[in-house]
């Protein structure tokens, strides 16, 4: 199993209000397969995957990557096994902006401190894939949005991680861009890779193996 998530619980305290944001979610993903992820706007999907992926600490429940429980307390360590084993498509995108491309798609590989030829060919290969190879050299800042949506792509794919998690990739593209984005993610599906993608497309959902609803803090099969 890729990933399994067992009754993760998180709650946050708000202007002195506690509000439960996740509630025992439970979700597994083996390789080969797309979870879409749905649920309206501040019911914790971002949260969640801020939580697989080792940025935000649960208060209780486990996540396992690989059948290895991910460990909160030390930072250093989960966040070099984030860069390892998972790529994390952002919401925002979360560029360095001043940055170029090609250092911006090389980020998690010097995180691990392996930034050797075999790591730069592939860099070029994903960015080639990606069509933004020409903007190798260009400052990510004046790039468009489809643009920048690439390279945080190409940044999430070049440390080859089994795990992809992908927050609303296509929220702010046109139809066409958006398509694009979806069929490199169903690529990546193909290629073995365990894929969870926030996206409120109905055609999306129809292409992803499980549709999960955010509801109450929980994920309810949706379809
Ligand atoms: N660091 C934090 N401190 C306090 N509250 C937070 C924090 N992060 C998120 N929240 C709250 O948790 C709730 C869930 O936020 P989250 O970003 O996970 O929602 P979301 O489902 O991703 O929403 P959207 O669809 O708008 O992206 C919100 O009420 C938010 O205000
Ligand atoms: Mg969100």
């Amino acid at each position: 199993m890729i990933l399994r998530v067992e009754d993760i619980r998180k709650q946050y305290r708000i202007a002195g209000v506690k509000r439960a944001v996740l509630s025992g979610v439970d979700l597994l993903l083996t390789a080969g397969q797309m979870c879409a992820l749905t649920g309206p706007s501040g019911c914790g999907k971002t949260t969640l995957m801020n939580v697989i992926a080792g940025i935000t600490a649960p208060d209780g429940g486990t996540v396992s990557i690989h059948d290895r429980p991910m460990h909160y307390a030390l930072d250093v360590l989960s966040s070099r096994r984030r860069n390892r084993e998972i790529g994390f498509i952002f919401q925002t995108f979360r560029l360095l902006n001043d940055e170029t491309v090609l250092s911006n798609v090389l980020l998690p590989a010097r995180i691990l401190g392996r930034v050797d030829d075999e790591t730069r060919e592939r860099a070029d290969e994903m960015m080639e894939r990606l069509k933004i190879y020409k903007f190798r050299k260009t400052k990510a800042a004046i790039l468009s949005g489809g643009q920048k949506q690439r390279v945080a792509i190409a940044r999430a794919l070049v440390n080859r991680p089994d795990l992809i998690l992908a927050d609303e990739p296509t929220a702010n593209l046109d139809r066409r861009t958006a398509r694009e984005i979806f069929d490199i993610l169903l690529d990546l599906r193909k290629e073995g890779k365990a894929v969870l993608i926030v996206t409120h497309d109905e055609q999306f959902h129809r292409e992803a193996d499980l549709v999960y609803a955010m509801e109450g803090g929980r994920l309810k099969a949706a379809v």
